[in-house]
């Protein structure tokens, strides 16, 4: 730390990535990837596109905006587009968090990281004894509400009924609903865009469609709400989705049938995983995501991911009070879930 750095940055704890080292033949299950290629076409917009690098992108993100309009049914007035999901989850905690933020106590833990980052108070609730949260421990709050739906590193989806409860009991405040993990079968609150004008749907194209590395997240809300968000994506960096990211996001939505069959292979090998690991005797929540969050029997969650790191297999491990038995398994392909398999059986010996 420089001597230079704001008093007020000087106990900020950053946020803190699974690991991504460049080592052949790893299995890399630990920052919920997807473990199948960009859809078809991708590489080849991409390229196009990189004939125009020398002008500044489109900011509007025009094409893009159309197309996400057209996927989820909503006019473009309602979608915003940003650097990753994170980048729109910042703005939004900026443009709606002035008097503070409410997320449960086992969740995304960047939430946490901006919330001290912009000097935003957070209110933190706690999830029941079954990893659940419970709609009533929100209701009648004044600060704005960011739910993880399905929550990570739970994986557990929250039905809409109860995410209603909890943006209909607070109307004067903003509830984000962060769907980063949505597409693996949980109920999407794109509903509630048209009903509800406090509710703002985060979504990624980092997880169901291939494109971690791209970054390119989309916000969708009430049209005052994504002006709102605009207010700060302008003030901040309006040139935030550069022109290969936007050609990138715009092929992949022109191949619904691949992202179709891409999250099915996922939650059909994530079902066949959550079995092999139950039958291995290991608790497994329930998940509507890309990763399963698991309890290995006799093993600390850390013994576990240390053990299988040591056999070229990355996890993730969270050092968090309440979590400390469990690991997040990203799903992988077939021939990687079975590898894990094959060493966890080795290692519960
Ligand atoms: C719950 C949740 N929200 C948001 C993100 C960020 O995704 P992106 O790659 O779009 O920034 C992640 C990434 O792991 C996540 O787990």
């Amino acid at each position: 730390m420089s001597r230079f750095l704001n008093d007020r940055l000087q106990a900020l704890q950053a946020y803190v990535p699974g690991e991504q080292p460049k080592v052949q033949n790893l299995i890399k299950l630990n920052t919920n990837e997807s473990p199948f290629p960009p859809a078809p076409g991708v590489a080849d917009a991409v390229r196009d596109a990189a004939g125009s690098l020398q002008l500044y992108n489109d900011l509007s993100a025009a094409q893009l905006t159309a197309l996400l309009a057209d996927t989820y049914g909503l006019d473009k007035k309602q979608i915003t587009v940003g650097n990753g999901s994170d980048e729109l989850l910042a703005f939004a905690f900026q443009a709606f968090g002035e008097k503070g933020v409410v997320f449960p106590d086992i969740t995304y833990g960047f939430y946490p990281v901006w919330a001290n980052l912009y000097g935003i108070d957070a209110k933190i609730v706690a999830l029941d004894e079954n990893f659940n949260i419970r709609p009533g421990d929100y209701r009648g709050n004044d600060w704005c509400i960011v739910i993880a739906n399905p929550n990570a590193p739970t994986g557990k989806a929250l039905p809409l009924t109860e995410l209603a409860q909890i943006v209909e009991s607070n109307p004067d405040q903003v509830v984000i609903v962060d769907e980063a993990y949505v597409d693996f079968g949980a109920e999407s609150a794109l509903a509630f865009v048209p009903q509800y004008e406090n509710v703002l749907v985060v979504r990624t194209f980092s997880k169901s469609r291939q494109l971690a590395g791209a970054r390119l997240g989309f916000a969708m809300g009430h049209e005052q709400l994504i002006e709102d968000l605009n207010r700060v994506r302008y003030s901040f960096h309006p040139y935030n989705v550069n022109t290969l990211t936007q050609a990138a996001g715009a092929a992949a939505l022109r191949q619904p049938e691949y992202f179709e069959a891409c999250r099915q292979k996922v939650m059909d090998i994530r079902e066949w995983t959550r079995e092999q690991l139950l039958s291995l005797g290991f608790r497994v929540l329930d998940s509507k995501t890309n990763f399963l969050f698991a309890a290995a029997p006799g093993l600390a969650g850390k013994e576990y991911q240390e053990g299988l790191r040591q056999r070229n297999i990355l996890i993730r491990y969270f050092d968090l009070p309440r979590i400390r038995d469990f690991t997040r398994i990203t799903v992988g392909t077939q021939a990687q879930m079975e590898a894990l398999i094959d060493v966890t059986k080795e290692l519960l010996k």
